[in-house]
Parts: structure tokens; C-alpha cells; sequence
């Protein structure tokens, strides 16, 4: 993690996306995602959104992973998934508008992070129902993992993961580690992770929107560390025995929600990618 989070501040990127998910709820052409509590745990009322400093252009990408993901979340709950660890939770508010009585949420992310959210919830008034579990770990650190199971997680039970906006944050071994700690159980397993492909050639027309948005990431001291070429996460998580594997640019997904794919909401070269290991 970068220098924020050692020096025990909560991520401020968290705080970024929350704001683009609230103020998404204004705009309703396209809606990729309903999140109505995402304003209230910004701390912020729904008419009194602050600007953003994250382009407007990388909006669609920010939604279009959570669209995925509980789109994800639904198949996999019929399916027979009952459990939902998010990975990096930030202020993600899923777990208190959880409609499937069946699923139990882990709510997994750095415990300074995880300190400030919880004040963030008591202060905008939103329940946490008895099915969602805050775990605090460092990805950085092998074992990660190890405190999900006195938290009430269950390694025999089917499980989705979910982790957006994270990786890219974390060192390659860490990133690699987190994966296969979730692939460490017998029990099925999904997961669904957004990275970026900075490596891809970028026309000085994507560089315009993206270098800034690395520089400012960096200033708030959570710089981007750790980026996949196409194709490569999914060689690693099929070595891991992740056999189902989709992975899709920004692009090909917003064409799925019938948002208008151009390469203009491609300047990191996002993908989003879904996997699963029966
Ligand atoms: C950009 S925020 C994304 C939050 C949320 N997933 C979302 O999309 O809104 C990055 C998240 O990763 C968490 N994170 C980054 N590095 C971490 C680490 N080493 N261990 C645990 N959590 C980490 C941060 O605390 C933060 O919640």
C-alpha cells in the first residue's frame, strides 16, 4: 500500500469513487448502477456533491466494474454462493443493501480505512445488517487471510470475491498472493477483479486524461504499482485452478449495458474480469 495507509490515514481514493457513485445517482442516462447510499456515506447530501478531480471520461469504467459485480453476485447467490468477501471495501455500501437474506458479507480492507468507514456509517445513520463482517488485514502481508475465519467465514461454502479498484494499488506479489489465498479453499469459488494495462501503447490523446489522474493518486499517497498485460492475470488465476475466465475491456463491457463503447473511455486500458474454479 502507499504512503497514506502506512502512515495510518483511511484511502482517499476510496473516498473518490464513492463520490462518482453518488453523483451517478443524479444522471439517468445510462444508469450502470443504483447505489442510494452512496451520498450519505460520502458524508455529503445528494444536492451538495463536491467536483471531482477524477475525469468524467473514467466514470463509465469506476461504475461499469461495480455493474459487473453485482451483476456477478446475483448469479452466483442463485447458483448456490453464500458468501461475498470484498477485498478493498472502501466505502463500497453493497453489504447494507444486500437483497439476498442468504448471504453472508466479509467486508475486508485496512484497518485504518476500515476505522473511518465505520465512523462514516454511524455518522450518515445506515444500518449494517447481522450479515456483514468487517475484517481488517493487510494485502501486503502473506496471511492475509487469516483473520476471515474468526470473523465466521466459512471455507467449505461457496464464495464470491470481489475486488475493484485495488490491485492496481498493490505490489505484483501481493496482488498475486491475494488471488491465491482465494483459491486455497475447496469449496466453488468466483472472483472479480477490475486491473489496468499501462503497458498497452496510449495516444498522447489518453495520456492528456490519464497522466494526471496517476499524478494525483500518487500525491494523495496511494500511487499505482502493479499492472497486467491482457491475458496475463487470467494465465495466473487459471495455474491457481480458476477455470471459467472472462475478461473484457472497459469498452466491450459498457457495449453489454448499451453505453457507447469508444476508445475514449479506454485510457488505462481497463478490464474487468470474472473467473470462477469449480
Ligand atoms: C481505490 S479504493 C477502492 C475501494 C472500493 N473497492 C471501491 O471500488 O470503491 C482502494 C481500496 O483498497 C484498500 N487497500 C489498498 N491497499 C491495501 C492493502 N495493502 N491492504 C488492504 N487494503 C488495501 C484501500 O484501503 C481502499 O479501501
Amino acid at each position: 500500500m502507499g504512503d497514506v495507509v502506512e502512515q495510518g490515514q483511511p484511502s482517499r481514493t476510496a473516498l473518490s469513487i464513492a463520490l462518482i457513485r453518488a453523483a451517478h445517482q443524479l444522471r439517468p442516462s445510462p444508469r450502470l448502477f443504483e447505489d442510494p447510499l452512496a451520498a450519505s456515506i460520502s458524508g455529503f447530501a445528494v444536492g451538495e456533491l463536491p467536483e471531482q478531480w477524477i475525469p468524467e471520461l473514467l466514470h463509465p469504467w469506476i461504475l461499469a466494474r461495480f455493474r459487473v459485480a453485482e451483476d456477478a453476485i446475483g448469479a452466483a447467490v442463485a447458483a448456490g454462493t453464500r458468501q461475498l468477501v470484498i477485498l478493498g471495501a472502501g466505502l463500497d455500501t453493497f453489504g447494507y443493501r444486500n437483497p439476498y437474506p442468504d448471504l453472508r458479507v466479509f467486508e475486508v480492507d485496512h484497518p485504518s480505512t476500515q476505522a473511518w468507514k465505520q465512523e462514516r456509517l454511524r455518522a450518515a445513520g445506515i444500518d449494517v445488517p447481522a450479515s456483514v463482517s468487517f475484517v481488517t488485514a493487510d494485502f501486503e502481508q502473506e496471511r492475509w487471510d487469516a483473520a476471515l475465519e474468526p470473523a465466521g467465514f466459512d471455507r467449505s461454502v461457496p464464495t464470491i470475491f470481489v475486488c475493484l479498484g485495488v490491485v492496481m494499488y498493490l505490489t505484483e506479489r501481493a496482488t498475486l498472493n491475494l488471488f491465491a489465498r482465494t483459491a486455497a479453499f475447496d469449496a466453488h469459488t468466483e472472483l472479480v477483479v477490475d486491473y489496468v494495462d499501462l503497458s498497452a501503447a496510449r495516444s498522447p490523446e489518453r495520456r492528456a486524461v490519464g497522466d494526471p489522474v496517476l499524478a494525483e493518486v500518487a500525491d494523495q499517497g496511494e500511487p499505482w504499482q502493479c499492472y497486467f498485460a491482457p491475458d496475463e492475470l487470467a494465465q495466473h488465476l487459471r495455474a491457481l485452478g480458476f477455470d471459467a475466465i472472462v475478461d473484457a475491456s472497459v469498452p466491450e463491457v459498457l457495449s453489454r449495458y448499451g453505453v457507447d463503447a469508444a476508445a475514449k473511455y479506454d485510457v488505462f486500458s481497463g478490464h474487468i474480469l470474472h473467473a470462477a474454479r469449480r
